[in-house]
């Protein structure tokens, strides 16, 4: 066999086994390669084993001198564009004002929307820039990234420029998501809102592939199923995938809703009870916890150890914000996932990799396998659990995509 690249020298190479391509796997074991290789052609892994094994020839060949090797990490829920800062309601809620009230009272998410509907292209760009670089730093890979800071169509659309503009000149691979993320202004505009949604927004996303999925967060404070469920509809009629905002701080039937559409995920989940751990578990669509959120909010993290005991594919994500999860690494979310959702080391990095690709609905990657993309990580460790174990310093000394070491 000829490839162009031969990564040699690994102590571990750790992968989630036997993954399905489409369905969440639950959440399996990981396969765990010691004295291991792995060669790469075009782009994608063309042969894994062990090292003593390889008989081929490569056009290059890096030593990683004893380092784990584990896939590139997904992260599958972030707002990694917006303008403006949430420190003001950081500093009152630490003095005792909660999420709800403030979004209530019209900040929270709303004075993000103002302050990114007020910046340009450009500087939208330049501020998520370091945002994307810093999820790459540890360890992502793939991101998704939401638009969802608009009070209009145009507005959506304009971050969803933004996103496509961050996709073509950094070195992660970037999907985008359409967030429709909360009502307008009042009673009176929304119902005109969601019909412009169906009839114009989500028909131009799908016709100018600036998208692949819609989100919608639903909530007391945000959509209602009913509503939710037409822009749903519009997706699916326009070739989008679907994904939910859903169980946050109440559960009002998203989790139900996103299972019977059949949603790719439903993130949050954080007030989930019985009944919606077992309708996830019973389905198809993966269940994403963001404990970057609880950690922020203090509210209580989405049970993940109940989602799996129950059968749940679980993944992970930052859902990088700034009013809910000012969280810039991927790789501690799996950190906190296995202290706040009840994870173990195992869980958390088949979350934060193949289960979090399925979240997206990609099944060639975050998982280390001939024919998947070459998206790994060389770990500053020769024990991947490293990765899951550290918190306040970053364990990822390289990160590759597509073959290729990228610098960030
Ligand atoms: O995932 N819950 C709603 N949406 C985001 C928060 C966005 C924001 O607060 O700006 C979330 O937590
Ligand atoms: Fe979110």
């Amino acid at each position: 066999m000829k490839t162009d690249l031969l990564i040699t020298g690994v102590a571990q190479l750790v992968t989630a086994e036997g993954a399905e391509a489409k369905r969440g796997r639950a959440m399996g074991s990981l396969k765990i390669l010691t004295d291991a290789a792995l060669a790469v052609t075009d782009g994608r892994i063309a042969w894994v084993g062990k090292a003593s094994d390889w008989a081929g020839q490569a056009a290059a060949i890096v030593d990683v001198r004893g380092a784990a090797v584990v896939p590139g990490l997904i992260d599958p829920h972030t707002h990694a564009v917006w303008a403006g800062d949430r420190l003001a309601d950081f500093e009152a809620r630490t003095s005792g004002a909660t999420y709800e009230q403030i979004l209530a009272a019209g900040g929270g998410i709303r004075s993000t929307v103002r302050a990114t509907a007020a910046a340009s292209q450009d500087v939208l760009v330049k501020l998520a820039r370091p945002r994307i670089e810093a999820l790459m730093r540890s360890g992502a890979t793939t991101i998704e990234v939401k638009s969802g800071y608009g009070f209009s169509a145009a507005a959506e659309i304009a971050m969803l420029e933004a996103i496509a503009v961050l996709a073509g000149s950094v070195g992660a691979r970037i999907l985008a998501t359409l967030l429709i993320h909360i009502p307008p202004v009042d009673g009176t505009e929304r119902r005109g809102y969601v019909e412009h949604v169906c009839a114009e927004l989500i028909p131009e996303v799908a016709r100018r592939g600036l998208a692949t999925a819609v989100d919608v967060f639903v909530e007391r404070e945000a959509w209602q199923v009913s509503e939710a469920e037409e822009m749903f509809a519009a997706a699916k009629k326009n070739g989008l995938a679907v994904k939910l905002h859903s169980d946050q701080f109440h559960s009002i039937g998203g989790v139900e809703l996103g299972v019977r559409v059949g949603a790719l995920s439903v993130d949050h989940l954080e007030a989930a009870g019985a009944a919606q751990i077992a309708s996830v578990a019973a389905s198809g669509t993966i269940a994403t916890v963001l404990p970057g959120v609880s950690l922020h909010l203090g509210i209580p993290a989405a049970s993940g150890r109940k989602l799996i005991d129950a059968g749940a594919a679980v993944a992970v994500g930052t859902d990088l914000n700034p009013g809910s999860s000012p969280l810039f690494s991927s790789a501690a979310a799996l950190a906190l996932a296995v202290r706040m959702n009840g994870l173990t080391a195992q869980e958390a990095l088949v979350a934060g990799t193949v289960n979090a690709a399925c979240a997206l609905g990609l099944g060639d990657r975050g998982r280390l396998e001939v024919g998947c993309v070459a998206d790994f990580l060389v770990l500053d460790s020769g024990d991947w659990r490293d990765l899951v174990y550290t918190m306040g310093a970053n364990v990822v000394r390289e990160v590759w995509v597509g073959g290729r070491r990228v610098e960030a």
